[in-house]
């Protein structure tokens, strides 16, 4: 009798043992919908995109960049901070995801997308090719999609691995070696002149390892920091003094930015706010004609949370408005407002409402039978019986006020804008699906 019981429990926790790594690994791994193919403006029903106001890119990536490098009293980027102050450049603290390292990390800055812990072990098993984004749907791939686009690439070898037919011109650094604090930082910036010359490409990347180097050697406090952090703001002087006298170089959007931070050992991978509050600055003399600058260097209340903090995911839809392509197919970021003054009423309205009906296809695909078409309104969205239902039944309010006849006053575009936004921020927010 008692041998049958036991075995019976033997069967019993054999059962139950696959159900549990099955039910953990639908957590962990959750299954996400792929959307293959270049997004096109046709899929969101926008009638004319808005024209954009940048038509070059270039991409400076400063691996480790917390927010507090570039920000507060104690940072080494005073020209940068100047451009701040004066509003050439508009500051953020982009939120970082865990895992906060490289791979992942490119991969939500380039498709919008928020990577799983799956690619944490992609970001290893390096030779792996199923790693590779060259057949995604991201702002390189839209830029190269562009007439006569051609892309460039001087930095960290990652993004060889992840696109490697994208780039024209290319020397990649590797990040094996991290005790070297110069020579991969001085195999970018001696191609950066020559590059600016240019004039066939309309994205150029530039992804620095130094100061990630210095944190895991000798962390974020070191001597070698600010002398480093001096350095790179050196670089974003010259490359904005070339956007101000060359007419080649007018219409370039520059970007300076981290791909994670770091916590106070220097190290990063975890969700500490060190090491998921990276940088993100905007620069271009044009934003003068939007900002009137805010204060910097700055302290702050919480943590290095510095200004508006977006997350790294909306750098993508962002991208896709200020250089005139449409959103990436698997996005899931959200167009940061405050570039909507750059266009008039009617333009922020189709920027937003583009965006908005491209994440609405990601959500109809990961719910096959959504109620999305033709769903009534409810009273109260809030008392819906599910997420996706609540969600359906905002949008069929939001969508509700732009079939409004509005009699062309453009006043009430603000309106139909505003009730976009609400449908985005109550539920879109990552984590909260
Ligand atoms: C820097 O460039 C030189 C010349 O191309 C090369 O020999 C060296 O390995 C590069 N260093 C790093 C760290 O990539």
């Amino acid at each position: 009798m008692k041998q049958k019981l036991s075995a019976f429990l033997l069967v019993v926790a054999n059962i139950l043992l696959p159900l549990a790594i099955l039910t953990f690994g639908s957590g962990f791994f959750p299954y996400k919908p792929f959307l293959p193919g270049l997004a096109e403006y046709r899929d969101v029903e926008i009638e004319r995109a808005p024209e954009a106001p940048f038509d070059r890119l270039v991409f400076m990536v400063v691996d480790a960049l917390r927010s507090d490098f570039v920000y507060s009293h104690a940072s080494g980027f005073e020209f940068t901070q100047r451009l701040i102050s004066t509003g050439a450049a508009i500051p953020f603290t982009a939120h970082a995801t865990s895992p906060t390292i490289t791979m992942p990390r490119i991969k939500a800055l380039t498709t919008g997308s928020i990577p799983s812990f799956l690619d944490v072990i992609l970001n290893f098993a390096e030779s792996d090719t199923t790693a590779t984004l060259a057949h995604q749907d991201t702002w390189l791939a839209q830029m190269q999609a562009k007439k006569g686009g051609r892309l460039v690439m001087y930095g960290d070898d990652t993004w060889l691995k992840l696109f490697p037919t994208t780039f024209t011109r290319a020397d990649g650094t590797s990040s094996f070696f991290v005790s070297d604090f110069s020579e991969v930082d001085n195999n970018v910036t001696r191609h950066v002149p020559d590059e600016l010359e240019n004039n066939d490409w309309n994205a150029m990347i530039m992804h620095y390892l130094g100061l990630d180097h210095i944190g895991h050697k000798t962390g974020p406090r070191s001597p070698h920091m600010f002398p480093k952090q001096r350095e790179m703001d050196n670089i974003v002087q010259q490359i904005y003094e070339k956007l101000e006298s060359d007419t080649h170089l007018q219409s370039t959007l520059f970007i300076l930015c981290g791909d994670h931070g770091m916590n106070d050992a220097g190290n990063h991978g975890g969700s500490s706010s060190g090491e998921t509050s990276a940088a993100l600055v905007f620069i271009s003399p044009k934003f003068k004609q939007i900002s009137n600058g805010v204060p910097c260097p700055c302290k702050t209340d919480e943590e290095f949370q510095f200004y508006n903090v977006v997350e790294q995911s909306d750098l993508a839809p962002t991208l896709a408005g200020l250089l005139g392509f449409p959103v990436p197919r698997n996005n899931l970021g959200v167009f940061i407002s405050d570039f909507l003054p750059l266009w008039e009423d009617k333009d922020k309205l189709q920027l937003v409402l583009g965006n908005a009906r491209q994440i609405l296809n990601i959500v109809k695909a990961t719910f096959a039978n959504s109620p999305f078409e033709g769903s009534a309104a409810a009273e109260n969205c809030d008392l819906a019986t599910s997420s996706v239902n609540e969600l359906a039944c905002r949008w069929a309010r939001a969508t509700g006020h732009l079939n409004e006849r509005v009699g062309g006053v453009s006043g009430n575009y603000g309106q139909k804008i505003a009730r976009l936004t609400e449908v985005f921020q109550s539920n879109s927010a990552p984590g909260k699906t």
